[in-house]
């Protein structure tokens, strides 16, 4: 497939087909045209159609697309088709909580260890992983082959040690800390904020009763 630029929202839409085509495979269903994936998913047809454009068109002869082929192609775009090695920065509430979630494992995400600078921490065990010091994490990212870090560290804290990561080879850091990471452009960086969510959900509850 010819290599083109995609836009980001279309690359921030396709977990959400990847995750609504593993479950009509999971149900056994074999062909999906864009119009029932339409009605599902609440996006429209052409916007499916559109998607799927940048990516060659996916084949849709007749009778819609073939869902495990579409499942595994988006799978490989996303990069999913390899595993990713993970470790966890801070092993606070929210580091514990990502580490015992081990739904991301079915995805290829594999939690291989967990780390913190509080040696109260040290050897507590959380899913079979004993938290570390992070003296010893440079050494762990490169004997492991590590290729992402998810910091759940306070966002005074987080460059610093986001520049340690990159400095061991790290090729991508999901960051929950509240601040912008100066980082080479080799190191890809996904911020998350759960209260950015919270926010539009507050605008869309307001917007709604006053349009009532
Ligand atoms: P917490 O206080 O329970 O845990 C933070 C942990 O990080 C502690 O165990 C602490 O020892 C460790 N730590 C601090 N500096 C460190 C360093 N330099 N190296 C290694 N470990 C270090 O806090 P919690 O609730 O787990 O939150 C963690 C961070 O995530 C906070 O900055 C919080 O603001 C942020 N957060 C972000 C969310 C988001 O949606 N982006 C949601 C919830 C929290």
């Amino acid at each position: 497939m010819e290599e083109k630029e995609i836009s980001q929202a279309v690359i921030g839409r396709l977990p959400r087909y990847f995750r609504y085509l593993g479950e009509l495979k999971d149900q056994g269903i074999e062909r999906v045209s864009s119009q029932e994936l339409s009605d599902i998913m609440k996006v429209t047809a052409s916007q499916i159609r559109q998607d799927f454009n940048n990516f060659g068109g996916f084949g849709q002869q007749g009778y819609g697309y073939n869902v495990e082929y579409l499942f595994q192609e988006i799978g490989k775009i996303l990069g999913l088709d390899k595993s990713h090695n993970l470790i966890i920065i801070g092993a606070g509430n929210l580091g514990q909580a990502l580490a015992n979630y081990g739904n991301f494992e079915r995805r290829g995400f594999l939690f291989m260890g967990i780390f913190d600078k509080n040696p109260l921490l040290y050897g507590r065990r959380i899913r079979d992983r004993e938290v570390r010091p992070m003296e010893d994490m440079e050494e762990y990212v490169k004997s492991n082959h590590i290729d992402i870090a998810v910091l759940t560290i306070p966002k005074t804290e987080a460059e610093a040690v986001a520049q340690r990561l990159v400095r061991s080879g790290i090729k991508g850091i999901w960051n929950f800390a509240h601040v912008d990471l100066n980082v080479p452009e080799e190191v890809q960086v996904e911020n998350v904020h759960l209260s950015d969510s919270l926010m539009k959900l507050s605008y869309n509850i307001s917007s709604f009763q006053k349009n009532r």
